[in-house]
């Protein structure tokens, strides 16, 4: 029988354990706990665990990892480098960012904030009708989920443009490959979307540079991780008027410190992480899917690249 070990700080770990019992009665579920315990697992599901897993269980055959975004298990030290990583492809996430995002767009392109405003005076008051031609958006990674959001967004007729690392063929939006495609994306920009996953080569990449070479007044919508967004430069960019405002789900520092300037600035819209849930079921059944065909020796997707850092 199988073992498997479920590293994520849960509040109530059961509420997983049982459910993946239920879904794949041969396996042993082991709830890791910090008592130095072995217990030579074959599989974890890990969401950011601690190092102290990388020197107690030598057996791993693979990981899990509980979320689509794997940086904070890539710098872990003691993480053996040939360990196979899996992470969640899509496991009902794409749709919420799509959702997430799509109201956030309409938040703005509809002056929602404005016939807030209007209500609380009793004023019934026709703003311009949506010209969709003064938003043109720009979704930064076409991974499962940033290709979902550009998708949607382009289903509503919004002018849609994608910046990749790499080109896939057989998109239908306007692609900006590399560093020199993203000046030009962003110079055609006013939305921007950042769903990239968080690599050496993508930290920081929102900085006072990207804000400046953006359309004037633009709005920025982070679903991607804090890392990716030099803080003070946005600031400065909204101080400029640069940006108008930003949605922002993810902070470099969770929960968001209490002291944070973004919470007292009115043109920052904070959420604290839940723009894509992590949904059980889903998730769940995707694991189980996998660990079977690992156990049957065949090939599953979803697999790490770590030298990629996704
Ligand atoms: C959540 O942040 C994830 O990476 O899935």
């Amino acid at each position: 029988m199988p073992k498997l070990l479920f590293v994520a700080a849960e509040p109530k770990p059961e509420r997983w354990t049982d459910a993946i019992r239920q879904a794949c009665p041969e396996v042993e579920v082991i709830v890791w706990k910090d008592d130095g315990q072995v217990h030579d697992a074959d599989y974890a599901i890990v969401w950011r665990p601690p190092p102290a897993l990388f020197a107690r269980e030598h057996k791993l055959k693979a990981l899990f990892n509980l979320g689509a975004g794997v940086d904070g298990l890539l710098g872990l030290d003691k993480l053996p480098a040939e360990l196979p990583i899996i992470r969640l492809e899509d496991a009902g996430m794409s749709v919420q960012m799509a959702e997430f995002v799509i109201h956030q767009v309409v938040e703005q392109t509809r002056d929602m904030a404005v016939y807030r405003a209007q209500q609380r005076q009793g004023l019934w008051r026709i703003q311009r009708p949506i010209t969709r031609t003064e938003w043109p958006i720009g979704v930064l990674g076409m991974g499962r989920i940033g290709a979902r959001v550009a998708n949607a967004l382009a289903a509503l007729d919004y002018a849609v443009s994608a910046w990749v690392r790499t080109p896939r063929p057989g998109n239908p939006l306007p692609v900006f490959v590399g560093k020199a495609g993203l000046r030009d994306m962003l110079a055609r920009t006013r939305i921007v979307v950042n769903t990239l996953p968080l690599t050496d080569e993508t930290r920081d990449i929102m900085d006072y540079d990207f804000f400046s070479a953006l359309l004037p007044g633009a709005i920025v919508i982070n679903v991607g991780r804090g890392e990716h967004l030099v803080d003070d430069d946005l600031l400065r960019a909204i101080a400029e008027g640069k940006v108008h405002s930003a949605t922002l789900d993810v902070f470099r520092e969770e929960p968001l410190p209490p002291q944070h300037p973004f919470w007292q600035s009115p043109n920052i819209t904070i959420t604290p992480h839940v723009s894509a849930r992590t949904l059980r079921e889903e998730t769940i059944a995707q694991i189980v899917t996998k660990m079977r065909a690992l156990e049957a020796g065949e090939p599953v997707t979803g697999l790490v690249n770590p030298s990629r850092g996704y």
